[in-house]
């Protein structure tokens, strides 16, 4: 059995989170001035969860509005069929965004906004750049959820507006939140539901505590993750049925095409079985999911895991797990 842990809230934003209760700081300000620290922006707004942030941004977008056809959030969609918003979906080659197609597809259905993951399935950093480049030429509004890429150098500002969760199992772990930040402020958002939703003390406290963190823990995440796919790519490299979908990609997790989806399922029961994670927890998904991707597949959650155990030793261990299943299966 490998021992791991799942994410949890660390000690220090506990602390700080039980020092707002009845506290008469404005910890609202605090977030917003360390949010603005990593990620610099003229106007930021701090909600509830992400899914309020993209409910409040996708009602005041123009339409049609694009998005991916696997590899998203599908919490845009759901926001899309409440507000009754139109939107449309690119064909992707595994999650990724071709540009040329973009460019076909923001010509031929004269797309007015689109709501993108800066991560395509958590797996593999979208052309962010180029798709932003094409955006400002046909005058289109890009929104960027950056969830699973907070910290990150540089990738996150090529965009109109971010949005991003802070709930967990996230780079910025704090069980609720989430923030936009209006960089070009090309849209004004709903003074009504940006109020709603707004987010509370505590979970400002925080997020003001915990975003600081990211570059180190969005880091360590990608290198354990980077390690973990190219030690797989490595054992599986004469396997005909499994192999790993954007192998030599910087991402957060790692995903194991199979051959159909019930075998997917098969195996990752298999793997779950030789791992210890405390409270029921599980880092493994199946696929198809619009989520990851629509493809027969097992995930490793490399993002769901603590960081302390994100160990060399630990990547070692699982991969093995994984290899033996796969053999044994
Ligand atoms: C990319 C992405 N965006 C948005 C959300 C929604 O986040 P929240 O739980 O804060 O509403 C999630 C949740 O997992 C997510 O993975």
């Amino acid at each position: 059995m490998l021992k791991l842990e799942y994410k949890k809230i660390s000690d220090d934003t506990l602390r700080a989170m039980r020092d707002a209760v009845g506290s008469n700081h404005d910890h609202y300000e605090d977030a917003v001035c360390a949010i603005r620290f990593i990620l610099p922006s003229a106007e930021t707004h701090i909600l509830n969860c992400a899914d309020s942030c993209i409910f409040t941004v996708v009602e005041s977008l123009p339409e049609p509005i694009l998005t991916v056809d696997m590899g998203g959030w599908n919490g845009f969609k759901k926001s899309c069929d409440i507000l009754n918003k139109k939107y449309l979906e690119i064909e992707t080659d595994e999650g990724m965004i071709n540009i040329e197609s973009l460019k076909n597809y923001i010509e031929d259905y004269e797309i007015k906004s689109i709501y993108i993951t800066s991560l395509c399935a958590y797996t593999r950093l979208q052309p962010i750049e180029e798709i932003y480049e094409l955006c400002n030429v046909h005058d289109v509004i890009l929104i960027l959820d950056i969830s699973g890429t907070i910290g990150h150098e540089k990738i996150n500002a090529y965009c109109d507006v971010q949005i991003a969760s802070t709930g967990s199992p996230k780079i910025v772990n704090c069980e609720n939140g989430g923030f936009i930040n209006n960089l070009t402020q090309k849209v004004a958002f709903n003074k009504h539901l940006l109020k709603t939703f707004k987010a509370d003390n505590i979970t400002c406290a925080a997020i003001a505590n915990e975003i600081k963190k990211s570059p180190e823990i969005l880091q360590k995440t990608v290198k354990a993750n980077t390690y973990l796919k190219r030690i797989l790519s490595e054992k599986l490299k004469d396997d005909k049925t499994h192999h790993i979908i954007h192998e030599s990609y910087t991402g957060t997790n790692t995903i194991i095409k199979t051959e159909s989806k019930k075998t997917a399922k098969k195996l990752a029961y298999h793997i779950k079985q030789e791992l210890d994670i405390p409270n029921n927890k599980s880092i493994i998904t199946t696929g198809p999911n619009y989520n990851r991707l629509k493809i027969p597949s097992v995930n490793v959650e490399t993002k769901n895991m603590d960081i302390e155990y994100l160990t060399k030793g630990n990547m070692d261990k699982l991969a093995e797990i994984v290899v033996d299943k796969i053999e044994s299966s």
